[in-house]
C-alpha cells in the first residue's frame, strides 16, 4: 500500500465480450493519483475512459490487474463510501426537490454515522444553489442540475471524487464557470479528483496532472504535469504557459493515434 496515493491502478486490463466478439477496452493501464491531487484523463472517444472510471468505482471488475483506493479494493472503498461519482447525465429523481436529491445517499447508506456526513443544505450552498432547496429538477437549468449532482456526490464526505464528463452536455461559457466552481469545491472539500474529459483546455485548467490515453485499448501514454499556479482563474486561458501546456497535451493526444492497434479498426457492429 502506498500511503501517499489515493488511487493506484496497476496493469489494469478490461476485455468485454459482445455478441461473441472480444473488445479490449483497457490494456495494461497503470497510474497513481496522490491524496488531494486533481488528475484528468483525456483520450479519444471510445478509448476506454468511462470503463476505467467504472472499474475504479466498483461498477465493473477489471479482467486483470489491480486498483487500490486509499489502500483497499474498489469494493471496500464503495462499502466505506470513500468516493462520490458524477456522470455526464445528472440522473436526479424528478419528484424530489434539489435538497432531497442531495440527501438521498444519506437515506440509503448502511451504518449511518451522521457526524461523518455533510449537511445537504451546506452542500447546496457550497455549489452555489442556496435559495433553490425546494426546486424540482425540471425547474433547474442543466448546469444547476449538475451542481445538485456534485453536491449529492459529496454528501457522504468522500475522500475521492470521480467525475465522468460532468459538464459535457453544457455550453462552453457555463462549463468554464462551473469548472472554476468545481475547483473551489474540490479544494474546500479536500478530495482527490479523477476527471474524465474530452476537453483538453478543461483538463489543463483544472488539473495537477493530465494523463493522455491512447485509442482503445487504453493505456497512459503521457503524464503532463500542469505547473500553472493555484488558484486557477479564467484569465489563465489567455496565458502563454496555458497555451504551451495545451500544445504539449494536444501533441501527445495526436501522437497517441500511432498506438492504435489492429483491434481498433475492427469495431463492433
Ligand atoms: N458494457 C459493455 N459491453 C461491451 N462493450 C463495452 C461496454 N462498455 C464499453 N464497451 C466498449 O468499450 C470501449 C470503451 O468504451 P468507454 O465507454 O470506456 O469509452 P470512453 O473513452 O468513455 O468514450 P467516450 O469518450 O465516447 O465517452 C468501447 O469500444 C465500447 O464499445
Ligand atoms: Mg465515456
Amino acid at each position: 500500500m502506498n500511503v501517499d496515493s489515493s488511487i493506484v491502478a496497476k496493469d489494469v486490463v478490461k476485455t468485454f465480450y459482445l455478441r461473441g466478439q472480444q473488445v479490449e477496452a483497457v490494456a495494461q493501464m497503470s497510474f497513481a493519483a496522490a491524496k488531494g491531487e486533481f488528475v484528468s484523463l483525456v483520450g479519444p472517444s471510445g478509448c476506454g475512459k468511462s470503463t476505467l472510471l467504472k472499474m475504479v468505482a466498483d461498477i465493473l471488475p477489471p479482467t486483470r490487474g489491480t486498483i487500490e483506493i486509499d489502500g483497499g479494493t474498489p469494493h471496500e472503498a464503495r462499502r466505506r463510501r470513500t468516493f462520490g461519482m458524477v456522470f455526464q447525465d445528472p440522473v436526479l429523481l424528478p419528484w424530489r426537490t434539489a435538497l432531497d436529491n442531495v440527501a438521498l445517499p444519506l437515506e440509503i447508506v448502511e451504518n449511518r454515522k451522521p457526524n461523518s456526513y455533510k449537511s445537504p443544505r451546506d452542500l447546496l450552498h457550497l455549489v452555489g444553489l442556496n435559495g433553490f432547496e425546494k426546486a424540482l429538477p425540471w425547474q433547474l437549468s442543466g448546469g444547476m442540475k449538475q451542481r445538485v449532482a456534485i453536491a449529492r456526490a459529496l454528501v457522504l464526505n468522500p475522500t475521492v471524487l470521480l467525475l465522468d464528463e460532468p459538464f459535457g452536455a453544457l455550453d462552453e461559457i457555463t462549463r468554464q464557470r462551473l469548472n472554476i466552481d468545481l475547483l473551489r469545491i474540490w479544494s474546500e472539500s479536500r478530495t482527490t479528483a479523477l476527471l474524465v474529459t474530452h476537453s483538453i483546455s478543461e483538463a489543463v485548467l483544472l488539473s495537477d496532472r493530465v494523463l493522455v490515453m491512447s485509442p482503445r485499448p487504453a493505456r497512459v501514454i503521457k503524464d503532463v504535469a500542469i505547473t500553472l499556479p493555484r488558484p486557477r482563474t479564467l484569465d489563465m486561458l489567455q496565458h502563454k504557459d496555458f497555451f504551451d501546456l495545451m500544445a504539449e497535451t494536444t501533441a501527445a493526444l495526436y501522437q497517441s493515434f500511432e498506438w492504435a492497434t489492429a483491434s481498433d479498426t475492427q469495431g463492433v457492429s
